[in-house]
């Protein structure tokens, strides 16, 4: 590969930061570059080799220095043998990236769906003391707006928000036990506490056993689609390839869901434990970790737990790698997610091929859910049969669910399927006020009226009342609320976080939010009835036309706010 590389020097500093991650450079100062013409050349199998490094180059990059000036790119690619341009378009397409200089302290504040109304408060009161602000969407801390996030220069981010509560009692909890009792930095406590005795129970029964229990479980994907786990696992399995992948998908950007946050800041070793036995029953050379970068606590116990789990030989040799996202919403869909590791931007590829044959690097992949691979230690520890006596039929196990917005007390609650949404309300001890409705499966999902609280939190119960449990989240509001702000601000996060591949969605988020705007503002074009007709049209396109589950979930929230009539949509 002949590569013409950036003119820009790195600082010392940029320098040392990528040196300190990638290793000194073999060939410093060296004979690649022809010093006459600024060209490197280096060979297309070493260069793609290298490829996947470049994401946590930039963190690299961006934690020295806050941002990704020309020079630190510059070197990134000279080390990585990136085109320059690559390496820029992979760096804007993340938003924690900046490519402009910034202050050395910013806070980002959540003025998401569930955060809405606290944001203002918390952006003034940081603005007085001098503090720059950043808005973000979700940060995963709904359960006690508004949520922030710490970005230092020099540092790696913190999280301004304590890891949700779960305000359930532990006794008959089979994914939240653990939950608060176990110390999520202790190996040997998580041992005492049960741990790792279903990789044990899994190593016994072999991998053709597993499979036939988690088969019998029924167990189905926790991060929206509810895909058979076994049906993708034996996929894997019988997939030809020399070299397999298991990743667990952390990225849980979903507004109003933050089960999955819970599971790997107070549970880390159990989640690093299912992914072990997922790598067993699919044949996995190798397994990743990818989470969300807003989520610092739980990537520094990931990164520990892992460390902790090699040292003592639970791993049986199998790489484990803990990747990092950069703020992008679109990474927790599988095949971005599959791009941001490779190096790439985050955009989804058509399916098929399918990961289960082509997927990381093309090479045969299980991606799972948190909350699916701790649901997995419970099938193999208590048997399909104990799973599957808990739910509806077609909705086995237990299932986490994130409720947060005008109820008493806010947070992860495990339930069996099929548990009423208004009971489920009750025990999150109750609306405050009278429920205006409920938006379950987060800003991809559905509003539900207070007339269905009956029906049941299941896969087939939502389906039943045109909805989506999607991720869990139940995010609940009293009748004060004005809805259209809601929709709006729903609008505005589609917006924002499409990858911009295809045009129904690229052009249907832009112009769904708009005319939303016109109808807040009474400056419709035509009539109201119009705008409606012309939102119904929006919907209808980017639903069926759209590449990925992003775009073809974009409409939904606002189409059933339009239909259950919520103040301030419309009128
Ligand atoms: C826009 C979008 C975002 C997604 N985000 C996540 C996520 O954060 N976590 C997750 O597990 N799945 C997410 N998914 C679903 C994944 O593509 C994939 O189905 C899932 O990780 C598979 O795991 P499971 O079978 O255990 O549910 C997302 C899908 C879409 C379309
Ligand atoms: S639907 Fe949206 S997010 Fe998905 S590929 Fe198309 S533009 Fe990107
Ligand atoms: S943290 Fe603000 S909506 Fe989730």
């Amino acid at each position: 590969m002949d590569l013409r590389l950036l003119a820009a020097a790195p600082t010392d500093v940029e320098r040392d930061a990528v040196d300190a991650f990638l290793g000194l450079p073999k060939d410093r100062d060296g004979d690649r570059i022809d010093q006459a013409s600024g060209r490197v050349a280096l060979g297309g199998h070493q260069m793609r080799a290298e490829r996947h490094r470049l994401l946590p180059a930039l963190h690299a990059l961006r934690n020295a220095r806050g941002w990704i000036s020309e020079g630190g790119l510059a070197y990134v690619c000279e080390r990585l043998t990136v085109p320059p341009a690559e390496a820029y378009g992979v760096a804007t397409f993340y938003a924690l990236l900046g490519l402009h200089e910034r202050p050395n302290r910013v806070v980002h504040v959540c003025d998401d769906i569930m955060c809405a109304r606290q944001s203002e408060a918390t952006i003034i009161h940081l603005e007085s003391d001098g503090v720059s602000v950043v808005r973000s969407p979700c940060l995963g801390g709904c359960s006690n707006p508004a949520a922030t996030l710490e970005d230092a220069v020099g540092s790696t981010f913190a999280s301004g928000s304590e890891t949700p509560p779960v305000p359930q009692e532990r006794d008959g909890l089979r994914l939240l036990c653990r939950i608060g009792v176990v110390d999520p930095t202790s190996i040997g406590d998580y041992e005492e506490h049960g741990g790792f005795s279903a990789l044990r129970r899994a190593r016994e029964l072999g991998p053709e056993q597993v499979l036939a229990e988690l088969e019998r479980s029924n167990l189905r994907g926790r991060g929206g689609a509810a895909f058979p786990t076994a049906v993708k696992w034996r996929g894997v399995r019988a997939a030809a390839g020399a070299v397999k992948h298991v990743i667990a998908n952390g990225d849980e950007s979903e507004p109003g869901t933050f089960k999955d946050r819970v599971l790997m800041e107070a549970d880390p070793f159990a989640l690093v434990e299912g992914l072990l036995i997922a790598a067993e029953a699919t044949g996995a050379t190798k397994a990743w970790i990818y989470v969300r970068a807003e989520y610092p606590t739980a990537i520094e116990r990931l990164g520990a737990a892992i460390a902790a789990i090699e040292t003592a030989g639970w791993n049986d040799g199998l790489d484990i790698e803990l990747r990092v996202g950069a703020g992008a919403y679109i990474c927790g869909e599988e095949t971005s997610l599959f791009a941001s590791i490779e190096g790439q931007r985050g955009e989804p590829r058509q399916k098929p091929p399918f990961p289960t044959t082509s997927g990381l690097f093309g090479q045969p992949t299980a991606i799972n859910n948190i909350e699916t691979l701790v649901a997995v230690l419970d099938v193999i520890e208590r048997g399909a049969k104990a799973f599957a006596a808990i739910g509806t039929k077609d909705s086995t196990g237990p299932k986490l669910f994130s409720v947060s917005g005008d109820v008493h007390r806010p947070g992860v609650y495990e339930l069996p399927f099929g548990t009423p949404l208004g009971e489920f309300i009750a025990l999150a001890g109750g609306a405050e006020g009278q429920i205006g409705a409920v938006l379950l499966g987060g800003a991809a999902g559905t509003f539900i009226g207070p007339d269905d609280l009956d029906f049941e939190l299941s896969i087939e119960g939502a389906n039943g009342v045109g909805a989506m449990l999607g991720s869990g989240a139940v995010m609940v509001f009293n009748d004060s609320t004005n809805f259209g702000t809601v929709v709006r601000r729903i609008a505005a996060f589609f917006r924002d976080e499409s990858c911009g591949k295809c045009v129904p969605c690229r052009i249907g988020t832009v112009r769904q939010e708009e005319a939303l705007i016109r109808l807040a503002e009474g400056t419709v074009i035509g009539s109201i009835e119009s705008e409606v007709r012309l939102l119904a049209d929006i919907d209808a396109v980017m639903t069926d036309a759209s590449i990925c589950g992003l775009g073809r979930t974009a409409a939904s929230a606002v189409r059933s706010a339009i239909a259950l009539e919520l103040a301030g949509v419309i009128t």
